[in-house]
């Protein structure tokens, strides 16, 4: 599969850096979120831009922050001029945005190896077509975490990357001896770039925690569990232990030259039968787009930026991230920046940095 898409990715990638200029200041979080978007909608979802405009990603995107802000969550209840409320309607008109989406590309044959096509060509057992108000739940879940969490997890790379020089550099030099425009194939093959983006979801991994309810009784090490409990782990805490990862909050990705960690010890793509299915798609998406931007672009976050944590479908920087753009001459150095992230990431600074808050 990658075969085929590599090269629409590719184009998607190209696209989304075309406006870039040396000396913009960007917010590095909304162009590579654009630009997983715009891979999802096309290649997972088979949609164009008429079909699905970037107005749809804004609505998303809103609806999305709306579920997850506190004043929405601290009263969920459907009453009058309430953020709940609020927030419902919201999430109505985008639940009938696309089911007009879906309604438009049953209507056109629904045919393509994409998911949404799968997804429409669902039958029940005495073969009718699954009503679409059944099955919208579920496309809008799948489109919101395909993108957002590949393009968290784009972001923080880049961003792991402008802290730590050191690595770039050694990235650089593995890139360099690939030429301009290497193939998927070459790059899987890359044991830097692999380490780099390892170390990068251990240590800001996109899913930070995830929940179960438990089905029947059972016992957890010295805990006994009854049935309908529910139970939250957390990959995020699991990445962090220092008995698993020496000096776990610092960015090393030398450190997967020596260590084998079990499925349950490292799983930014989850584990067990519920392990995530697009996880081929997302490293595909991530190593093109790092491969692509590196070699070109010299990222370095805008000095004295406050970086810290937002939790919404999953982990990325609250209110983007502000970086300013050069040539790439490899001529690096980190930004001083403060804010919670370096409470997750042990970054070497040049100095005490002002505290400044950079809106995005
Ligand atoms: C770097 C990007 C991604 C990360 C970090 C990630 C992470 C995860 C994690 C941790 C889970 C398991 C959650 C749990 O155990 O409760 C999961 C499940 C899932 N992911 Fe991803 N994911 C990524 C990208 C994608 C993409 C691109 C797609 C779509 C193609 C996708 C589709 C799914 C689906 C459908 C499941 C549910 C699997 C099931 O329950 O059977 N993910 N993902």
């Amino acid at each position: 599969m990658m075969n085929v898409h590599q090269f629409a990715i590719r184009a998607h990638i190209q696209r989304a850096v075309a406006p870039w200029a040396a000396g913009q200041v960007r917010d590095l979080h909304r162009d590579v979120h654009l630009m997983v978007w715009n891979v999802v909608r096309d290649l997972l979802y088979g949609l164009d831009e008429s079909a699905a405009s970037e107005s749809l990603h804004e609505d998303m995107e809103h609806w999305m922050f709306q579920t997850f802000a506190p004043r929405v969550r601290a009263f969920p209840v459907n009453l009058p001029f309430t953020p709940y409320r609020r927030m419902l309607k919201d999430a109505a008109k985008l639940e009938q945005r696309f089911l007009d989406i879906m309604r438009a590309r049953r209507a056109a044959g629904a045919s393509g190896t994409d998911a949404l096509a799968a997804l429409l060509r669902f039958t029940t057992r005495d073969g009718q077509e699954v009503p679409l108000e059944e099955i919208v739940g579920h496309a809008l879940t799948l489109f919101l975490v395909a993108y957002e969490t590949t393009g968290n997890t784009l972001n923080w790379t880049l961003f792991l990357l402008s802290q730590f020089p050191g690595v770039q550099q050694n990235l650089l030099d593995e890139l360099a001896a690939l030429g301009s425009n290497p193939s998927y194939e070459e790059l899987d093959q890359l044991p830097y770039l692999t380490r780099v983006l390892k170390e990068s979801m251990r240590l800001l991994p996109a899913v930070p925690y995830s929940r179960r309810l438990t089905s029947r009784d059972g016992t957890l090490g010295k805990y006994a569990i009854p049935k309908k409990t529910r139970v939250i782990f957390s990959h995020y805490m699991t990445h962090h232990m220092p008995e698993l990862y020496p000096n776990p909050e610092r960015f090393d990705p030398a450190r997967w030259e020596t260590i084998r960690p079990t499925p349950a010890e490292y799983l930014p793509f989850g584990a067990g039968p519920r392990t995530c299915l697009g996880s081929s798609l997302a490293q595909c998406i991530i190593k093109l787009a790092v491969a692509h931007i590196l070699p070109r672009w010299k990222i370095n976050v805008v000095p004295n930026s406050v970086v810290d944590r937002h939790m919404g479908i999953s982990l990325g920087p609250r209110g983007g991230l502000p970086v300013v753009l050069a040539a790439q001459d490899r001529d690096l150095h980190a930004s001083p920046i403060t804010g919670n992230i370096r409470d997750m990431v042990d970054i070497d600074q040049p100095g005490p940095a002002e505290r400044v808050r950079v809106a995005a």
